[in-house]
């Protein structure tokens, strides 16, 4: 018997990011491919028009998994019955803009879809924020979204750990599908920490198989902190083709059993974490997944004092980024 249909928000659907990802959802990529799925679609009312020539396209690829196409501006329309929405619509940094002007103006946007899907979302809704500033969006949201479980709420790092693995890969000479255990710490921003220590190739610790300290603390670290800034330098536009596969990795990664023994990085809010870290962000930790579109953080993985003087940097940031926020848009349902 067929499986129910899922229904799937993706914001910012006219934008680079989307036109990457929708068709490898409606392909069934993320959610599988014996689940049939309708796409709820999000954008502004300027943008409409080029959303109408996605919507025509994702019709003329004839998906069998696709049964619906909603498109629409207005979140209690379209994010009604969602089991899983993704966050990417935000409005890129302007030349000259501070990263309170960022985040005060973003900020906006995820108040207002956290309590659109607070209202009208599947209660279970899973949630990805991929909208920079993404971990702090994802604070907002959260905040305005009081009756769907906090642990629903992911924000995406997981762009990050791959470019993380591809570095570990290239440098040692292998694929990347023999390095595992590579976690990214905190931010997703240059603060953010790519985790060596505990990554492993062929199942043995990377810094075994790459015996260069220099490189892993200081070329391997800056190149995936700086990565996306890399990509704009040479491309002109930010990532989008990887940052669309980011966010369909960060999904199948909790509706797909975690391998014993492996993780993955998402961030998660951090009330009772086991790190010590301050509890009410969104931090990147290392996450297990039954597969039920569920997870845990992983305790115990060890840091060394290097990798501990980086991980309190990123977690400052997050602080300071929610003051940013909480000053400008009303500090108590934050830390309400
Ligand atoms: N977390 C990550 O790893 C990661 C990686 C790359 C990019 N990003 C972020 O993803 C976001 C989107 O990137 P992009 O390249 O697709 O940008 P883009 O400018 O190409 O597209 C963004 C789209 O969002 C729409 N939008 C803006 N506000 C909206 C709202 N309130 N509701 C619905 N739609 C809205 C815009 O009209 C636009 O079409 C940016 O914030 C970017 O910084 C995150």
């Amino acid at each position: 018997m067929a499986k129910p249909i899922k229904k799937i928000a993706v914001t910012g659907g006219a934008g680079q990011i989307a036109y990457n990802l929708l068709f490898r959802i409606a392909s069934g990529e993320m959610l599988g491919f014996d689940q049939p799925i309708a796409l709820h679609i999000l954008e502004l009312p300027d943008a409409m028009k080029a959303l109408e020539g996605v919507k025509m396209e994702l019709e003329d690829c004839a998906f069998p998994l696709l049964k619906e196409i909603k498109i629409g501006s207005d979140p209690k329309e379209i994010f009604k019955g969602v089991h899983v929405a993704l966050l990417v619509g935000a409005k890129p940094r302007g030349p000259g803009m501070e990263r309170g002007d960022l985040l005060n103006d973003n900020g906006k946007i995820f108040v207002e879809q956290g309590r659109a899907l607070n209202d009208v979302a599947d209660p279970d809704v899973k949630v990805l924020v991929v909208g920079n500033p993404c971990n702090t969006n994802c604070l907002i949201a959260m905040s305005n979204a009081p009756r769907i479980p906090r642990k629903n709420f992911h924000a995406m790092t997981r762009l990050d750990q791959n470019r993380a693995s591809y570095q570990l890969a290239e440098k040692s000479g292998n694929p990347v599908d023999s390095v595992t255990n590579v976690l990214i710490w905190g931010n997703h921003s240059s603060t953010q920490v790519p985790d060596f220590l505990n990554a492993k190739i062929k199942g043995k610790p990377a810094v075994e198989v790459i015996k260069d300290t220099q490189w892993l603390e200081n070329d391997f670290i800056n190149s995936v902190q700086k990565r996306g800034a890399a990509i704009i330098a040479a491309r002109g536009k930010s990532s989008a083709a990887s940052a669309a596969n980011g966010a369909i990795d960060a999904i199948k990664a909790i509706f797909t059993p975690t391998k014993p023994g492996e993780w993955f990085s998402s961030g998660v809010y951090s009330a009772g974490n086991p790190y010590g870290i301050d509890e009410n962000l969104f931090f990147s930790f290392p996450c297990r997944s039954k597969g039920d579109g569920t997870y845990e953080v992983i305790p115990n993985v060890p840091w060394n004092d290097f990798l501990k003087g980086k991980i309190k940097l990123t977690e400052k940031e997050l602080i300071e980024e929610r003051e940013l926020v909480t000053n400008k848009l009303g500090v108590e349902k934050i830390h309400g």
